[in-house]
């Protein structure tokens, strides 16, 4: 599929990674519609990249809030041909310490965003999206969702984390055979440490360490190179129901 005059919405667009792939595909001339608790961020991207982005306010957990962002990208720019499903949440909780035991709210709220807020997004727009016509492609549109090389290597304190971009590598597969008959692709990637905003919340010693950890090329990713990844993804219409990990080669260690 090409992304010129396409629509898409990406979710956790205000920041980082989602951010990027706005940028992105906007400069491919798609229009974005950018889904996202952030209202600061997100709406001072959408003035940023103008009238091809606009900002809907949306929590991925919440039903008629995803349903809006699609009300929007019709409204906007009369389509509507996938979504890039960037909005996540990254905790640190051991199961149990000297004194502690995990939080099983806390556990629970990361499955809520980053599973079944991701899950939300698919079927609602999958929905909205089966009455596309067909592109000559034969495609009626695609979704890319975020995992986490914690999915494969999760760490100590990552329980959470790495239980949820389990489950969404693991739903890729059953979505993207559900979706086929539809003409629509489901494709994850699973990015090592990329410099984002997600990462700054660690100290500068720590964001250095974690970048001389990867072979080649040893530093952070930067997410216009995420970015880049998700953009040939769509127009590549043989890649399908896979994970893809982007990471210079990083194994992670336990902590
Ligand atoms: N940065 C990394 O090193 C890295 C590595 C692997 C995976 N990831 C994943 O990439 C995705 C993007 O992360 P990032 O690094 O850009 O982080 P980020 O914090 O910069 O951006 C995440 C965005 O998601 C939004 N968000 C959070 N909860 C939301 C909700 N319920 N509904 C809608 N939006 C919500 C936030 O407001 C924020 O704008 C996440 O899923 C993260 O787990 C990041």
């Amino acid at each position: 599929m090409e992304l010129h005059d396409k629509t898409f919405i990406v979710t956790g667009g205000g920041s980082g990674l989602g951010a990027a792939v706005a940028r992105e595909f906007v400069a491919a001339g798609a229009a974005v519609v950018l889904a996202d608790v952030d209202v600061e961020g997100g709406t001072a991207l959408a003035s940023e990249l103008g009238a091809r982005a606009c900002f809907s306010r949306c929590d991925v957990c919440n039903s008629d809030d995803v349903a809006a962002a699609i009300d929007h990208a019709h409204a906007e720019y009369g389509s509507l041909h996938g979504a890039v499903n960037c909005a996540g949440v990254a905790t640190i909780m051991k199961t149990v310490g000297r004194d502690t035991v995990h939080d099983l709210a806390v556990f629970d709220q990361v499955l809520q965003i980053n599973v079944v807020g991701t899950f939300n997004v698919i079927r609602l727009v999958a929905a909205a999206m089966q009455a596309n016509p067909i592109e000559k492609s034969a495609e009626r549109g695609i979704f890319i969702n975020t995992a986490s090389i914690a999915a494969f290597d999760g760490q100590m304190g990552q329980a959470a984390y790495a239980a949820s971009k389990g489950a969404v590598v693991a739903m890729t597969l059953p979505i993207a055979r559900d979706l086929a008959r539809e003409g629509i692709r489901v494709v994850t990637i699973a990015p090592g440490p990329f410099k984002t905003p997600m990462m700054a919340q660690l100290p500068q010693e720590v964001q250095d360490s974690v970048g001389s950890q990867v072979p080649f090329p040893s530093r952070l990713g930067n997410p216009d190179e995420f970015a880049r990844l998700a953009r040939h993804i769509v127009e590549n219409q043989m890649i399908n129901g896979e994970c893809i990990r982007i990471d210079g080669a990083i194994r992670m260690g336990p902590k």
